[in-house]
Formats: structure tokens, C-alpha cells, sequence
């Protein structure tokens, strides 16, 4: 059931980074989001390691930072050699900030403003992913004001869907993202883009989507995203540089959750793009992956602190934690589940049959029929796997600060994101003065 260094501890306590998150939740108060720094990087070695023993060519593992970003996880990220993925202007601001090389940087999003596309192009990222034909022109035109060439890449719809265990292969996929590849409309984009002055198309992108438990999938955009390579090669002379495969493989949330190893997958799509290009008589491109929740996921843990117990005889016992969908939306959102364990008697059998909800005024069901060791008023909860698009997916829901985010390693835990003070919620608010002449009369 552990991670990474997920132990129990001569207290019986769930212990993490050689820390006791009884004592975290202590001394940084509940909700906390933990970060095993150790995982974190074990997984980041992990993807560029098999990429080193499997693909011939260059490869890049760009860390998708939607999943879960902030300065500190940019150092990380950086300092394990990862390139990174950015969706938004906040995401690249915050990349900036922390100093990321800003040459290491793939943009994404499927309507960049155009502000966005400014401030890449202001701040030199590596390069920009075009999500559409009316992106090339505006990029192009804002490309042309400000005196520079933009490199690109065209993200491409190769018709394959996957999410977990089912993937479908319609060829033309219902989606806002990407450009088709069905009725040449792909192609027509190379064909344009390589037309436009002011832009340097370097290559593809294609992601096909997140949590995926399978690699057929991924082997059958392989086949279709080489093809397309020769075509346009055939046919335009275009060279591809760069082929990114977007993000995807999935995570154990739960036991039954049984998703490929980084390993496995790395190994898979560099076997297959080699056989692809070969095929094709092509050289090997740089080869880029996006993984996002394969890095951060598992190594995030939850600490709640377990507050009223409801039992409603003979239907079910409503345990309550001091968060809910403000902390994490997963749940309502997409009916995740969860794994759950008592973290001040993590040597307890888990024998009490109860749900776990949250304090928003709203059904709020964090984990629905769990097991756990026999909770009391003042316990605290680990939820596990709480890494990848929590944080990231926080709000402020009925009013709520969002946590604290602390780094443990080696017994050491520090604070990357300070918890949200109520002063927070009101900063941006602004009683008009006609409001406040109102209150006079
Ligand atoms: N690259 C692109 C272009 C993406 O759209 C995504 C995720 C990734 C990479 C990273 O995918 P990952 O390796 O993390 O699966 N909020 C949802 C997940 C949305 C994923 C969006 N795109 C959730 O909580 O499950």
C-alpha cells in the first residue's frame, strides 16, 4: 500500500520523508499537502534513465506543471534535468520566477490569448505549441510586431482517445484540442505553417490523454504520427525535428488501479517510434514526453484532521475531515477514489466501514465505504496519491484558504506553499464607494 518512503514509524504513526506527519500536521496544521522529495525524484530519474537505455535518439522529459506546480517543484524539476510544460501564463510566470530556463520550455493551451503569446515570445521560451490554424495566424502576426521567429510545434488530433483501461480510435475525435489529422487538415496546418515568415515549425505534438493504463493506445499514435512524418516529408520536404508524445500514463490510486511502470512505457514508445521511423526510412526525432501525474502524483499525501463522526444507524457512519472539494474537487468532479489510512494508527487494522466527507456545504464525499482503523475526534487522515491536480485544482469554495505544502526529505520539512491566511480572501475585494456612502444614510 506504501510509496516511496511512506513507512510506519516505532510510534505507530504513518510516517513520510522520515517525518511523522502526525507531528507535520502539528506543527503546519490540517489540511496539509506533503511532498515525499525523494519520489518526486525517483521518478523524474526514472523517465530519463529508461529513455537513456531505450532511445537511440535525443529524448526530453518536459514535467507537465498543470499537474502541480509552484517555485520550489521548478528547482526540482530543474535540477533533475526536466524540461517543462506550461499551459498558462500564471504557469509561466511562476516558471520564470523561479529562475526555470526559460530555453527548456514547451507552451501549451488550446486559445492562448494573445497576451500569452506575447510574453512567451517576450520570454524566449523553446517553444510554442500551436493548437489551431487560427493560432498560426495570430502567432505569426505578433511574431512579425515584435521582430522575432517563433518555433513551434503543430499539436495534432491523431484520432486516438485513452483514459485508463478503454481507448477508442475514431479517427475523427469530438475535441476542442489540436488540429485533425483526418481530412488532411493537419497537413494543410504544416503546409501553412511552413508558409508563414515569422514562424519555425520544428515539429509534432499529439496528446492522447491522462490516466492511461495502456500502451496499445499510444503505439497506434506512434504509427499514425510517423506516418504523417513521411507525408509531410514526401510531400514538403519538411524534416521533422521534434515529435512530443504528450503526457498520460497512469497512477495507482487505488489497489486495483494496475497502470504500466515508467519503465515499461518508456521502452514501449521508443521501441515503437524506432520501428516507425525505420519504417519510413526517417531519422529519429528528439523524442518528448509530458508526463505530469506520473511524477507528482503518488508522492503527494493529504493530512486531514478528522473532526465530527455521524452514525447513522444501521445506513452508514459519516466521518468528517477539515477540507473537502476546496482541497481536492476529484471526487465530485470525476468520482475518483481514494486510499485512506489513519496516520496516528497506521498499525491498526483498518476494520471500521465509514465515508469520508468534507465541511462544504454540499454532499462533499471525499471517499465513499472506506476501511480505516476506528477513527475519534481529533485523528488524523492520510489520503494518498493527493500529488497531481490537487493543489493545482485547489479553490476557495465557501470561502476556504487553500493549504499549506510542505517538502520532506531526510527528516527535514519545509514549507513551499504557505497556507492561505483569511486576510487572503478579502485582498481583492473592493466595497465601492457608493456601498460605503450608503451605509451613512
Ligand atoms: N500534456 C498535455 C498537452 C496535457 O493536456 C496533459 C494533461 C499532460 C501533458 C499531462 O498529463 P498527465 O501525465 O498528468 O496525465 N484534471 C484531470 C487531469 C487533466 C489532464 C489534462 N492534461 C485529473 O485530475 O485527473
Amino acid at each position: 500500500m506504501f510509496v516511496g518512503t511512506q513507512r510506519i514509524n516505532s510510534l505507530g504513526h504513518l510516517e513520510i520523508g522520515g517525518c511523522d506527519t502526525v507531528e507535520l500536521a502539528e506543527m503546519f496544521g490540517t489540511p496539509l499537502f506533503v511532498i515525499d522529495e525523494k519520489l518526486v525524484r525517483e521518478n523524474c530519474r526514472k523517465y530519463r534513465r529508461a529513455f537513456e537505455e531505450y532511445y537511440r535518439g535525443e529524448a526530453r522529459v518536459a514535467y507537465a506543471a498543470k499537474a502541480f506546480i509552484s517555485t520550489a517543484m521548478c528547482k526540482l524539476t530543474q535540477q533533475e534535468g526536466l524540461w517543462m510544460d506550461v499551459s498558462s501564463e500564471g504557469e509561466l510566470f511562476t516558471a520564470m520566477a523561479a529562475n526555470f530556463p526559460s530555453n527548456r520550455i514547451y507552451m501549451h493551451g488550446n486559445y492562448k490569448t494573445d497576451e500569452e503569446l506575447r510574453y512567451s515570445l517576450n520570454v524566449d521560451v523553446h517553444c510554442i505549441v500551436v493548437d489551431s490554424i487560427d493560432e498560426l495566424y495570430s502567432l505569426n502576426s505578433i511574431a512579425k510586431s515584435l521582430g522575432k521567429k517563433a518555433r513551434i510545434l503543430l499539436r495534432i488530433t491523431p484520432g486516438v482517445e485513452a483514459h485508463t483501461h478503454e481507448y477508442i480510435r475514431t479517427g475523427q475525435v469530438d475535441t476542442k484540442f489540436g488540429i485533425q489529422l483526418a481530412g488532411a487538415q493537419a497537413f494543410e496546418a504544416t503546409k501553412l505553417a511552413l508558409s508563414m515568415d515569422c514562424l519555425e515549425l520544428l515539429g509534432f505534438h499529439c496528446h492522447i490523454g491522462s490516466q492511461v493504463f495502456e500502451i496499445e493506445p499510444y503505439r497506434i499514435t506512434i504509427e499514425l504520427m510517423v506516418e504523417f512524418m513521411a507525408q509531410v516529408k514526401e510531400e514538403l520536404g519538411f524534416v521533422t525535428r521534434e515529435l512530443n508524445l504528450g503526457g498520460g500514463l497512469g497512477i495507482r490510486y487505488t489497489d486495483t488501479d494496475d497502470p504500466p511502470s515508467i519503465e515499461e512505457f518508456i521502452k514501449a514508445i521508443s521501441e515503437a517510434t524506432m520501428e516507425e521511423c525505420a519504417k519510413h526510412s526517417l531519422q529519429l526525432p528528439i523524442l518528448i514526453v509530458e508526463p505530469g501525474r506520473s511524477i507528482i502524483g503518488e508522492a503527494g499525501t493529504t493530512l486531514y484532521r478528522i473532526g465530527v463522526i455521524k452514525e447513522i444507524q444501521g445506513v452508514r457512519t459519516y466521518v468528517s475531515v477539515d477540507g473537502g472539494m476546496s482541497d481536492n474537487p476529484r471526487p465530485a468532479l470525476y468520482g475518483a477514489r481514494y486510499r485512506a489510512i489513519v496516520a496516528n494508527k497506521a498499525d491498526r487494522e483498518p476494520d471500521f466501514l465509514c465515508t469520508i466527507v468534507g465541511r462544504h456545504c454540499e454532499a462533499d464525499v471525499l471517499i465513499k465505504d472506506i476501511k480505516i482503523a476506528k477513527p475519534e475526534k481529533g485523528d488524523i487522515l492520510a489520503v494518498l496519491c493527493t500529488g497531481a491536480y490537487h493543489y493545482a485544482m485547489a479553490s476557495n469554495y465557501n470561502r476556504f484558504t487553500r493549504p499549506a505544502v510542505v517538502l520532506v526529505n531526510d527528516g527535514k520539512a519545509d514549507l513551499i506553499i504557505a497556507r492561505e491566511k483569511r486576510e487572503d480572501l478579502i485582498r481583492n475585494d473592493i466595497i465601492p464607494e457608493r456601498l460605503l456612502n450608503e451605509d451613512k444614510q
